[in-house]
């Protein structure tokens, strides 16, 4: 069975009930201060448009961009139907839909002007990295960003993800997916480790990603 499965028939609920409190009221303030994407939006003066978020748990994320940005439409996806099921009813103003990273054929192409990866492409299949970023491509428009919250590890390696044998969490440095496209460019990284002892399991990355694709390819600069 793929990982996706297995979130998308339990995984996914059961995460949610280890990680998440009944209770969805939050202090904007509080959270501002611990969210490390929420904080990048608010401190620059480029408004998120059309957001997505992919592996949204139960929208709060969102629910916290729609808040301080009025004007912003947040739309996510999320594998666990109770995560969907809570913050639909706890958020009325986003719209969660059930779903994985490598499937977004409900949204067109170049809907969105900021799509972010909430914390999930560690538990994404490997083998579906180049299809999570073409689809996270097409939905974005030329302009847009891609942030990515996550682990992040310069060099790549798997631990066994403890609440589910058979399953595992990857970390990378996950802006790779789609810098080797000269269309990408990385407007911003930051790392942190909660870790006093510095261990890489500790590691988040925190990255921001532009799509130009006018002027990704320059004119021919080699004389004939
Ligand atoms: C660590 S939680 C992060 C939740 C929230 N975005 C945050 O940042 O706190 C990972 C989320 O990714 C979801 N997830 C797992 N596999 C996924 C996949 N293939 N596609 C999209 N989301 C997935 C999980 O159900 C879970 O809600």
């Amino acid at each position: 069975m793929k990982q996706k499965e297995s979130f998308m028939a339990g995984e996914a609920d059961a995460w949610f009930l280890r990680n998440t409190s009944s209770d969805t009221t939050f202090s904007l303030d509080d959270f501002v201060k611990k969210d490390p994407a929420l904080v990048y939006l608010l401190n620059q003066s480029e408004e998120p448009g059309k957001v997505l978020e992919i592996g949204a748990a139960n929208g709060y994320r969102l629910a916290a961009i729609k808040s301080a940005f009025a004007d912003a439409t947040c739309v996510g996806v999320e594998p666990s139907a109770l995560a969907v099921e809570q913050g639909n009813k706890a958020y009325p103003n986003i719209d969660l839909r059930r779903g994985v990273a490598s499937d977004l054929t409900s949204f067109s192409a170049g809907q969105f002007n900021t799509v972010i990866f909430g914390f999930c492409l560690y538990l994404c299949d490997r083998e579906d990295l180049f299809k999570i970023a073409a689809e996270a491509d097409r939905v974005l428009a030329d302009g847009g960003r891609i942030i990515i919250w996550d682990f992040y590890s310069t060099v790549p390696f798997q631990n066994h993800y403890t609440p589910k044998h058979g399953l595992h969490s990857y970390k990378m440095d996950y802006a790779k997916m789609f810098l080797w496209n000269p269309a990408y460019s990385l407007e911003m990284q930051k790392t942190i480790n909660s870790d006093p002892a510095w261990h890489p399991d500790h590691n988040y990355g925190l990255s921001v990603l532009r799509k130009r694709t006018k002027g990704a390819f320059i004119e021919n600069p080699y004389s004939k």
